[in-house]
């Protein structure tokens, strides 16, 4: 039996760790070197790392994801989140295998009332955004066989993310005051990994499967509130000691970058084209939820 091998880059972060832990076909191989061994901002290894690999498609989940700290670190974000996807979007096609990149609701600026369709014009309103819609161009352009996969607010038990933070601040302060005017749609890292895995299948085995730009999050609305919120009462009710919550506006929480007020994405034609039904948010939360609670420093 031929093994299918699989490169997913970024492999150690939130969305690449839940993809080695998927359960693949039997007769498939996962190569996901690190940092070490294959750093996105060497642009030619990229291509001399697929060339080699005989891999039979690509995952990229690496990106410099520091929204933030990319206002100052403008070309590091530009190299891991624009040009890399340039140099692995030139090898997937020399390579004639299909390319699923990530990318992200901050290439929106946030001034829609509903969620956003893939058709709604990008207007990123920081340099993570905008390095990730230049990722996204060079993907589009780069390899016809691509899908793009923008998701949102990720969350998963490993990894830097929202809901790890505010149970660390949680155990720290009495009173935690959270930003009560952005809303998005809070989305487990598994739950992105599940998907990714079943395009990726299908691009392999169909070559007519369907390709461009899709959505995909957990369903159900939230602001970084409420989405604490919900977080905190499942700690009540395990038992732990809560902080109370103060809404806030963004305004009284001035960081680097600007964020868009509303980020949710519609998953419909994901819904049409790959039959995915997400879970809402709070579910998935629970089972990121009962992980941490194993978690002695949490
Ligand atoms: N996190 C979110 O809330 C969010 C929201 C919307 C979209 N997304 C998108 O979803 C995707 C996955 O996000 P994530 O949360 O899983 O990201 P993550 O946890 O920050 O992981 C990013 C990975 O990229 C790797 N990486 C960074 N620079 C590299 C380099 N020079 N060479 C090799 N590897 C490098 C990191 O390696 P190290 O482990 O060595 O640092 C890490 O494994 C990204 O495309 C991101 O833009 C994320």
């Amino acid at each position: 039996m031929k093994m299918r091998r699989l490169l997913i880059t970024g492999g150690m972060g939130q969305v690449g760790t839940e993809l080695l832990n998927c359960h693949w076909p039997a007769d498939t191989e996962l190569v996901a070197p690190t940092r070490q061994e294959l750093d996105l901002s060497d642009f030619d290894s990229i291509g001399t790392y697929i060339s080699q690999g005989e891999f039979d498609a690509v995952i990229n989940c690496g990106a410099y994801t520091a929204v933030d700290k990319a206002e100052s670190e403008v070309l590091t974000a530009w190299k891991i989140n624009a040009l890399a996807p340039a140099a692995l979007a030139a090898a997937t096609k020399i390579a004639g295998i299909p390319l699923v990149h990530l990318s992200t609701d901050y290439v929106f600026d946030g001034s829609k009332i509903e969620p956003y369709t893939e058709d709604d014009p990008v207007a990123p309103l920081g340099v993570y955004g905008a390095s990730k819609e230049a990722g996204e161009q060079a993907v589009r352009t780069g390899n016809p066989r691509h899908v793009i996969l923008r998701t949102a607010w990720v969350f998963s038990a490993h990894g830097s993310n929202f809901v790890k933070t505010m149970l660390r601040l949680g155990k720290e302060r009495e009173l935690v005051k959270v930003v009560d005017d952005q809303m998005g749609c809070p989305t487990a890292a598994s739950d992105i990994a599940a998907v990714v895995r079943q395009i990726v299948v299908r691009l392999i085995e169909d070559l007519k499967a369907p390709v461009g730009t899709y959505h995909f999050v957990n369903s159900g609305a939230a602001t970084w509130c409420t989405f604490a919120l919900d977080l905190f009462t499942k700690r009540e009710a395990a038992g732990f000691k809560v902080p109370k919550i103060e809404a806030i506006a963004t305004e009284d929480y001035p960081t680097p970058a600007r964020r868009p007020r509303n980020s949710q994405l519609s998953t419909e034609k994901l819904k049409r084209d790959y039959g995915v039904q997400p879970r809402d948010w709070p579910t998935a939360l629970e089972d990121v939820f009962r992980l941490l609670s194993t978690d002695a420093n949490l």
